[in-house]
């Protein structure tokens, strides 16, 4: 069969390394054809090996013969209009919007399944660590009812860049420098970037939708070397910590209680030696137990090795996995959403 030609929308960090990989390791079944950027002068490298065609017209690459639109603008607009566009035609899409998946995942998931294409967004989560395939697939046979992590590279650099002495705004600096940061840092510091990462994870674990503004998100900002130095006299350190749990409310009606920001976490958890750009995940299932994630949540190599592979699996002619389908039954009257803070 021929290969399916495959176009990159945003040429960012991210795009820059999806093209390097697909150059490098030339999969079968996979053509890059497109590049489509904002200023296509500013961004041209003479790297590629082969052929591209650089637009600054995304409806015109839409309409052409792509079969794949990796879309790595981010936001809602116009990005979510190109996906539509994509999926609507039956172009499948492997995606790393976070703040679209969060907020519009599940009807973009049927409207790929009423298409017959695929939607992959596994590079929306915790960048390289194959978070999203772990919960639709590997732990599809459990019930699970916690999912907690640091979800958010950039506010680990700079926190375990304090804990080491920084200023908070040197090491944010640093963090936007090599590429970490959103386009606006106050996603990853006031903890929305985290909040819809959680969204979703919320979603696919707990089968649980949280309305996203819902989700109370701390910030970072407040922190100081005070606070480090008194997380250390209680043998804590501090994270960013996403979290989301199923539980009883006193009725006895099942809720769900979601938070993200900054916590005191003990230094001999998991969470206290994750550093730099580590993102850590831990899922507590009825009959797995805890199972942990870690790896590299942020940067342009390892988000792009996520879009790769999902790149790979609609290549393969893998289905839109989705939620879990029996965890909608185990928590189909969770009606009551409550959350902590
Ligand atoms: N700004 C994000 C982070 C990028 O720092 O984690 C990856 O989603």
């Amino acid at each position: 069969a021929a290969a399916l030609k495959v176009a990159i929308f945003g040429f960012g960090t991210v795009g820059s390394s999806v093209a390097r990989i697909l150059c490098d390791l030339k999969p079968a079944g996979l053509e890059l054809t497109h590049i489509v950027n904002r200023n296509v002068a500013r961004k041209r490298v003479d790297w590629l090996t082969c052929p591209i065609v650089w637009s600054e017209n995304p409806e015109e690459v839409l309409s052409s013969g792509i079969d794949i639109v990796v879309e790595l603008a981010g936001g809602l607009d116009p990005a979510g209009q190109w996906v539509r566009t994509a999926l609507e035609a039956g172009k499948s899409v492997v995606t790393a919007n976070k703040k679209l998946i969060a907020a519009q995942g599940v009807e973009l998931e049927q409207l790929a399944r009423s298409r017959n294409c695929q939607l992959f967004y596994g590079a929306a989560v915790a960048g390289g660590i194959p978070v999203i395939p772990g919960l639709q697939q590997g732990l599809a046979g459990d019930s699970c009812h916690r999912i907690e992590g640091i979800l958010n590279g950039t506010c680990n650099f700079i926190l375990s860049k304090m804990e080491s002495g920084a200023e908070f705004a040197d090491a944010l600096a640093e963090a936007q420098l090599l590429g970490y940061a959103e386009a606006d840092p106050t996603e990853d510091v006031g903890g929305f970037d985290a909040r819809a990462k959680l969204a979703i994870l919320a979603r696919i674990a707990l089968a649980a939708e949280i309305e996203l503004t819902g989700i109370p998100a701390g910030s970072i900002v407040p922190i100081s070397a005070i606070d480090f130095a008194y997380a250390h006299e209680l043998n804590c350190t501090i994270r960013q910590i996403s979290r989301a749990q199923l539980g009883y409310d006193a009725a006895g009606k099942l809720e769900v209680k979601a938070t993200v920001g900054p916590m005191l976490v003990p230094q001999a958890s998991p969470f206290a030696w994750s550093r730099g750009t580590e993102n850590m995940v831990i899922v507590t299932g009825k009959y797995g137990g805890d199972t942990v994630f870690s790896g590299h949540g942020a940067g342009g190599h390892p988000t792009a090795v996520a879009v790769v592979s999902d790149l790979l699996a609609v290549a393969r002619g893998s289905k839109t996995p989705g939620i879990v389908s029996h965890r909608a039954g185990v928590s189909g009257d969770l009606l009551l959403r409550h959350y902590i803070r």
